[in-house]
This record gives C-alpha cells, structure tokens and sequence, in this order.
C-alpha cells in the first residue's frame, strides 16, 4: 500500500506519469466516468481549505466513486480529544482512501502508520503540501512544455509556506532549475530547505528582497500570501502582508512568456487586474489540481 505524505514519497518517473495520465483524463474524460465505481474517499479536513478538499471530492465523484469527511475538526471527535490514531483507525473501516489536512506537521505521517488504507497529505502545518506541488507541475508543465531548464522565482511567505517547500523538494530532482527566492526578511527560506534541498542537490539560487529586480528574469513566478495562521503576533503580520503586490506595472517588465502561478487563497498579494493577462495561471492551477487529484487517487487504489 502506497500513502502520499512528502512529495519525494513519489519517483520522478511516478511523477511524470500522473502528469501523463492527467493529461489522458483532460481529453477523454468519458473514459474514467465510472473508475471508481463502489470506491469512497474520506476528507477529514482539521483545518480551513477550498480547493484541496472540493477537489479531492470533485475527483472522488468524477471517477465514479463517493466521498465522505468533515470539514473543519469542531464536527469530529478530535473535538471530545480523539487522538488522530484513532480517528484514522475508524475511518479506515468506513472509506477505501483518506486524503487528510492537518495543522500539525507530521500529523499525516502519524495517521500512515495506523492506517489500513491509502493516506493522502492534503497539507500539514508549514511543512508540505505535495498535492498542490503535483498541480504546480502539472500546470507548469502544460505550460512551458517542460519541467527542466527554468528559472522559478518564489515570492512572499517563504517561512511558513508549506506549497513552497514542496514545490522547491520537487523541482530539486530536475535538470537545471535555477531559483530566485524573493522575500523579506523575516519570511526567508528555512534554513534547513537551503541545506537539505537547494544547496544539497546543488540548485544556483540567489536570495533578494526585490521583486521589481528579479521579474525580468523569470520563466515561473510562484507569488504565495502571508500565512497568518502561523504568526505568533497580529502585528507582524500585519507589517509584512502587503510586502508584495504583483500588479500590471511590475509586470511590463517580464518576459512575454512568463507563467505566474499562486496556490491560492490570494489576499493582496496579486491585483485583480493582472488576471486577465495571459501570463496569469492561478485559475488553471486550481482546475489542474482537479485533474491530477484523478490522477493520483486512480493509483493509489491500483485501479488501471
Ligand atoms: N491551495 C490550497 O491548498 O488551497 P486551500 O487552502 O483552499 O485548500
């Protein structure tokens, strides 16, 4: 039984071909109608989320199958102090595959070694998000035509953002990436994704406050929101939220064929105006993340 809990959890080759297979179920839908047929998925959703959950359940009952969850942890036993243990253990007797979000980090990986059926990281704490990072390559790649030989600038919460960390542990195993991490300060890259990732898989990166400076160079913008959630203080959140703003006039000096993505929820961080622009790929994520999600749950319940 294979769970999904870091992205590295998956080979390269494995990637690629959830990438493929996506692309199968974006032209011929017909065909996986009924895949999952007698399937269910459970989403236990601890914390706030849009996308993940209704996709992962929009995924669930396009491939034929039903889902059961909740979606927020005050409507589950966790609230009467259920350890997640058990909380998994119960659900595996009622669904066939779980996808999970959790605020703690490692919650996931804790529910993968009680649990009797797939289990999906939906996101855990600032730590990972490797579902998102599966849309993010998708996107990218149905984008540029290619997954090597880009320069990706990631901009904004760089700290606590967990799609960032997993996107950067992805891109590490391809060729010739080269990173711009634009942040403030106080939001820079941890210290141990820039010794255990970008510098031991040898990425050229550099480190700058400006993203008026970097954007000329840029193939891939991955703008990401300030992650209040994970601020001890309101007020330093609130120094930092608007650090960035990614409008039309930072965007006159990008490359014509630039590809800005963000995992959304956005807040501020890029104006409404810019989604209009070609080079805006947010919404297309959002619906890549659907078809990926496919994707996965497809090969995680072995069905071909
Ligand atoms: N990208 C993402 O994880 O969005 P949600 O928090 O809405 O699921």
């Amino acid at each position: 039984m294979q769970h999904l809990i870091d992205i590295c959890d998956l080979s390269v080759a494995e990637i690629d071909r959830l990438i493929e297979k996506s692309n199968d179920i974006i032209k011929h839908r017909e065909n996986y109608s009924e895949k999952c047929k007698g399937k269910k998925l459970a989403a236990l959703f601890f914390e706030p989320s849009t996308r993940t959950r209704l996709s992962f359940e929009a995924a669930m009952l396009e491939l034929g199958g039903s889902v059961i969850g909740f979606s927020e942890a005050n409507s589950s036993s966790a609230a009467k102090g259920e350890s997640v243990s058990d909380t998994i253990r119960t659900v595996g007797c009622y669904a066939d595959i779980i996808a999970m979000r959790h605020p703690k980090e490692g919650a996931p990986l804790v529910a993968s070694m009680k649990s009797s059926v797939p289990i999906i990281n939906a996101g855990d704490g600032g730590h990972n998000h490797p579902t998102q990072t599966l849309a993010d390559l998708l996107t990218i790649k149905r984008e540029k035509g290619r997954l090597n030989d880009l320069t990706v600038g990631f901009c904004g919460d760089l700290k606590f953002g967990r799609t960032v960390h997993s996107l950067i542990t992805a891109l590490s195993r391809q060729n010739n990436i080269r990173l711009i991490l634009i942040s403030p300060q106080e939001l820079k890259i941890p210290e141990y994704m820039k010794q255990e990732v970008i510098e031991r898989f040898g990425m050229p990166y550099e480190e700058t406050d400006s993203l008026e400076k970097a954007i000329p160079n840029l193939d891939v913008l991955y703008m990401t929101r300030v992650q209040r959630e994970r601020f001890f203080k309101e007020a330093d959140y609130i120094r930092l939220k608007d650090s960035y703003i990614l409008n039309l006039s930072k965007l006159a000096h990008a490359k014509a064929d630039l590809s800005i993505l963000h995992p959304l929820p956005r807040v501020n961080e890029i104006s409404v105006e810019v989604d209009d622009d070609p080079r805006a790929c947010y919404f297309k994520q959002v619906l890549n993340g659907k078809y990926i999600r496919m994707a996965l749950i497809l090969k995680l319940l072995g069905v071909e």
